[in-house]
């Protein structure tokens, strides 16, 4: 098995991180990870904390891997980070300046600390912070982008200068990409949009039925889905903004959240997961350019299995 700096500190078998994906992302995708021998990640922006610390005792309960919390700094509650800290190996955040004192916070309850970047000042920054390990983000990432350059320059200025490991994120989906930016110098790859179409992912049938048929020119990076988190671009498919902007009406269905049913206004960052009933096409279908790449609906552990594998091929690991 590949052997990197990211898989002494965290623990894994495995150089893959999955990205956190609110109601995608699900425990049961997470644990999938996890068992699978990499580092499984929740997302839990406006989970109650109580809530959050149920759903990570199922979670230790359900896997005997590794997972993670992550947290978007526009939505984080302070309780939140405590009990992460107390129960998951990983706290993380992103959309936000590096902050020392939620770095310090998490090393006191016990948790190795990361922070996902978008430049190369906000990964030193982060690294000054304290943190264990940094992910660099480029433009070509699913979901909300928080730079503006692509993986691979981005990702060559970041590992010139950083001392701790850095995982690679954004149009990761095959073992030839995760090869290349191990062949970087990178530690681990973070991947979403591959697992979205995982078969324990949350999201709803025709969500992943897009990601399906679409090719890395059917995502845009884009402020469209701007209600309830504005001025935060992200990338989508296009095809979601022109079936929203065809709708009039403010509200486009509903969803459940935190055992309640909400509405999902028109145009909102809400992603539709299998809960989700309404003109789900019209929704955040969030989606990386490495959607390329995705072409079945597979098991998290297949998904693993063959990225690692192959991967080690391709770097010539002797078995
Ligand atoms: C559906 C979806 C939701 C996401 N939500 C989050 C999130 O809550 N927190 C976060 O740090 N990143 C989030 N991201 C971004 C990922 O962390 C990561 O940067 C991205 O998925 C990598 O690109 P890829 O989708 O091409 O693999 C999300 C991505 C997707 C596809």
């Amino acid at each position: 098995m590949i052997t990197t700096s990211f898989t002494k500190l965290v623990g894994v078998s495995a150089p893959i991180q999955l990205a956190a994906m609110p109601a995608i992302a699900t425990p049961e995708l997470v644990a999938a990870v996890a068992d699978a021998g990499g580092l499984g990640m929740l997302g839990a922006p406006m989970m109650p904390a109580a809530v959050l610390e149920g759903v990570l005792e199922q979670l230790s309960q359900r896997t005997r891997g590794v997972f993670g919390v992550n947290f978007i700094i526009p939505f984080l509650d302070p309780a939140c980070v405590s009990v992460a800290a107390r129960r998951a190996r990983v706290v993380e955040f992103f959309y936000g300046e590096p902050d020392p004192g939620l770095v310090e916070r998490g090393h006191e309850l016990g948790a190795l600390v990361s922070w996902q970047v978008g430049s190369l000042a906000e990964a030193v920054a982060a690294e000054r912070a304290g943190c264990d390990f940094i992910v660099v983000q480029g433009t070509e990432a699913g979901g909300h982008v928080r730079g503006e350059t692509s993986l691979l320059p981005l990702l060559s200025l970041v590992l010139d200068v950083a001392r701790v490991p850095v995982v690679a994120a954004g149009g990761i989906a095959t073992a030839r990409s995760l090869a290349a930016v191990l062949a970087c110098g990178a530690a681990a790859a973070r991947i979403g949009t591959r697992f979205v179409a995982a078969a324990e992912s949350g999201a709803h049938p025709s969500y992943v039925k897009a990601l399906l048929a679409s090719s890395a020119a059917d995502t845009c990076l884009t402020q469209a889905f701007s209600v309830l988190w504005p001025n935060a671009p992200h990338r989508v498919l296009r095809s979601a903004i022109a079936a929203a902007e065809a709708l009039t009406e403010n509200v486009v269905g509903e969803t459940h959240h935190a055992g309640e049913v909400v509405p999902v206004p028109r145009l909102s960052v809400i992603a539709p997961d299998k809960s989700t009933s309404g003109h789900v096409d019209a929704m955040a279908l969030y989606a990386g350019e490495s959607v390329a790449n995705v072409t079945s609906v597979q098991p998290a552990a297949a998904i693993v299995a063959e990225l690692v594998a192959g991967a080690e091929r391709l770097l010539g690991y002797a078995g």
